[in-house]
């Protein structure tokens, strides 16, 4: 058969609450027309994030029921840990409460100021930890991979002419090398095993510690079968534990592709790191064997990370993504290419020419989907990634909108209208108008942030707060 259908029956269900173009303007409105301030249930279609949005199936609700709350010891850790570890091959693997918690006590044991942490493109909270330390976050992506219209297997690959180069001249101020599998930030693009051994022969030539963000590891191993030669006839599992091992450990968020609601870890071989890591994590998550989630919670973590690597969910999720970036592509609509593992990302900056980079055209772009349809999706752009410790401001490398899919949550009439609100609204792209700042913080601004259109002096939300 040709058609693919998703792998799973439903058996219980959620209402969506409907609302009215005029209702939805409002809202955004009162919202300093951020959509990440929006009252959800004022939201028809979330895409905001694929991060523990996702449905759980009824083997992980039946192993919650298994939960061992003992403080110490319990068995669900037990469990949680050799699934991670047959996995993962790690030797200390460490529950945290999500993946920004992993990276938090990872990068205050290991880094220092001046310190310089490499990736292909670090995260916007990966970034915020390691800067907070006065470390520098680096990125190194190859060039295709800031290019959202050149049509390439691997465009999360890390530029290993670069890295060698960073290597070579910044010597022991490189704390640590990361690579993030598929890459977010850079449009869910996947990395390749080629690439990432390139990455371990450069680690191990300059000495120097190689870790994964492995948040989307069951996706990236998905699209490394099917792109790249000689791993065709491997299964996604089998990828999968050849990439954990060519690294030294990982942080994860076990909200993607733990197929959880919340948690986390932090695994690593060296023994020193584990230890540190450990006493930190008593103090601010918990004992070593819940990390502050629940026992239940290591359970659903446990299972999730059983059903994210078989092959019927992993086609069925791979190709729900390509369904909606080839219709969008159908329609004209700029979009990353090709599209990867959890989001289709329209290009904002390409489709919205006549807004300028530091008029936020991604901005634009959500607010206008969200009042077309109700749907919430994310800009991954100059707001997100333009300000500068230093307090200056310039345009990112690409204004991106990104439609990030909650696992096996939405059906595909669900995803048939989330296309047609898109085309509808670049039918009249013209009309969408650039947006300024009205009020800030100073760091991960874009979950705060207050806009008004550009020329109107103050947003009716703000005049009513
Ligand atoms: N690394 C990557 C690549 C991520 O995408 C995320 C989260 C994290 C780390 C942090 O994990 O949320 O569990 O603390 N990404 C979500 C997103 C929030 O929407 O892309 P967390």
């Amino acid at each position: 058969m040709k058609t693919i259908i998703e792998p799973f029956r439903i058996k219980s269900v959620e209402p969506i609450q409907f609302t009215t173009r005029e209702q939805r303007e409002k809202a955004l409105d009162v919202a300093g027309r951020n959509v990440f301030l929006l009252h959800a249930d004022d939201v028809i279609i979330d895409l905001l994030t694929d991060s523990g949005t996702g449905a759980m199936s009824a083997a992980q609700w039946g192993a919650i029921m298994q939960g061992d709350e003992s403080y110490a010891g319990s068995r669900s850790y037990y469990r949680f840990e050799s699934v991670v570890r047959d996995l993962t091959g790690y030797k200390h693997i460490i529950p945290t409460h999500q993946g920004r918690a992993a990276e938090r006590i990872l990068f205050h044991n290991i880094l220092k100021p001046g310190d310089i942490v490499l990736n292909n493109t670090h995260f916007d909270t990966t970034r915020a930890n390691i800067e907070v330390e006065g470390a520098e976050a680096r990125d190194l992506v190859v060039a295709e991979g800031r290019i959202p219209s050149a049509v390439l297997p691997f465009k999360g690959n890390v530029d290993l002419v670069a890295l060698e180069k960073a290597l070579r001249e910044d010597g022991d101020r490189i704390r640590l090398v990361m690579v993030t599998i598929t890459n977010n930030s850079g449009g869910g693009q996947p990395v390749s095993i080629e690439n990432l051994r390139g990455v371990r022969a450069l680690c191990d030539r300059y000495k120097r510690p190689f870790f994964l963000d492995a948040c989307r590891f069951a996706e990236n191993a998905y699209l490394v079968k099917m792109r790249e030669p000689g791993q065709e006839h491997r299964t996604p599992k089998e990828i999968a534990q050849e990439i954990f091992r060519l690294a030294d450990g990982c942080t994860m968020s076990a909200k993607k592709d733990g197929l959880a609601n919340i948690g986390g870890f932090l695994a690593m071989n060296d023994d020193r790191w584990a230890e540190s890591c450990r006493n930190l994590l008593i103090l601010t998550e918990g004992f070593p064997t819940y990390g502050g989630l629940a026992g239940y919670d290591l359970e659903a973590i446990a299972q999730g990370l059983v059903e994210v690597v078989e092959e019927p969910y992993l086609r069925y999720r791979i190709q729900s993504i390509k369904y909606l970036a080839e219709k969008l592509d159908a329609a004209g609509i700029p979009t990353v290419k090709p599209s990867g593992g959890h989001a289709v990302y329209i290009d904002a900056r390409a489709m919205l020419l006549h807004i300028a980079p530091l008029e936020y055209p991604g901005i634009a772009l959500v607010n206008a989907l969200y009042v077309e349809a109700g749907i919430r999706c994310v800009e991954i752009g100059t707001v997100m990634f333009g300000l500068h410790a230093d307090g200056t401001e310039t345009p990112a490398p690409m204004d991106l909108v990104r439609l990030a899919v909650p696992r096996r949550l939405y059906t595909q009439s669900h995803i048939d209208y989330v296309a047609e609100a898109a085309i509808e609204v670049a039918k009249r792209k013209d009309s969408l108008t650039g947006l300024r700042i009205t009020e800030a913080p100073s760091a991960l601004r874009h979950f705060t942030a207050r806009f008004a259109p550009v020329g109107v002096r103050e947003t009716v939300g703000a005049a009513t707060r």
